[in-house]
């Protein structure tokens, strides 16, 4: 069956705090939201790119297509949450709302953020594979930090016990039509609070969600050194 990939690149990139949000940063002369997509364009077997942005970063995108020669991503509207934005990427498989050039709903779509822009097959052939054999699966990496909860006065709680937990990373991906149930039926509290997408699948449609061994390079440009490291990174591939 086909696959197909999401990116959600509609945030505003607050915590980096650059003059526009951050996947849109120039890295070498290329904004991180094309280096990401390139690098998925480079996979064949890969059929649409789906990248949302927000309403007012449509043309940026479109534009950001044209310059670098983009093939294979269709531009949709993004939501408030990061949840929102895949929800509304989903949905233009499944609601065929371009009519003039419907995208054929994928068996498998990979959801994989913009800001991480060193993807590779090997992480993706495993987690498309365990997501044909599980219904979902996602990357993991271990803590850099113990988890601590604290209590209404504002000490510690509880922690719990790092060796025991894994970071939630990415890329995830799931049967299409899973996820898409998971979203549909899924609520108002789990799209605006960033409940865990692998999660959502497991809650809404009883899935197994598969974790896998992810990658430290594909970390999420979040803060201001991140965007140096992975400059400094594509500066030596290129080189
Ligand atoms: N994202 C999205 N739509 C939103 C919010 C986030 O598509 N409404 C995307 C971001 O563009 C990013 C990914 O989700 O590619 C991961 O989110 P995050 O790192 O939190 O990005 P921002 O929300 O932009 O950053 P910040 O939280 O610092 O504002
Ligand atoms: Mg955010």
């Amino acid at each position: 069956g086909s696959v197909a990939a999401v990116l959600p690149a509609g945030g505003s990139g607050e915590r980096l705090g650059a003059a526009r949000p951050k996947q849109f940063c120039a890295l070498q002369g290329r904004p991180l939201v094309s280096h990401t997509a390139r690098a998925l364009e480079r996979i064949s077997w890969i059929s649409d790119i789906i990248v949302v942005v927000s309403l007012e970063h449509i043309e940026t995108m479109k534009s950001i297509i044209q310059k670098y020669g983009h093939k294979r991503i269709t531009v949709v509207e993004g939501g408030v949450t990061r949840h929102r934005s895949i929800f509304n990427g989903l949905k233009i498989f499944a609601e065929n709302k371009l009519s003039n050039c419907p995208l054929q709903k994928p068996e498998v779509v990979i959801i994989h953020d913009a800001v991480r822009p060193f993807i590779e097959e090997d992480i993706l052939l495993k987690v498309v594979k365990a997501a044909k054999d599980h219904g979902a699966a996602g990357a993991i990496r271990p803590l850099v930090s113990t988890v601590v909860a604290s209590s209404a006065d504002g000490c510690l709680d509880h922690s719990l016990e790092r060796a025991r937990y894994r970071a939630s990373e990415m890329p995830q991906a799931f049967l299409f039509d899973i996820i898409y149930q998971a979203y549909h039926q899924c609520n108002d509290y789990d799209l605006d609070y960033g409940t865990e997408c692998l999660h959502l699948a497991l809650k809404y449609c009883k899935t197994k969600a598969k974790l896998i061994e992810g990658s430290p390079d594909l970390w999420k440009v979040t803060y201001k050194r991140d965007l140096y490291a992975a400059e400094s990174i594509i500066k030596d591939n290129l080189s």
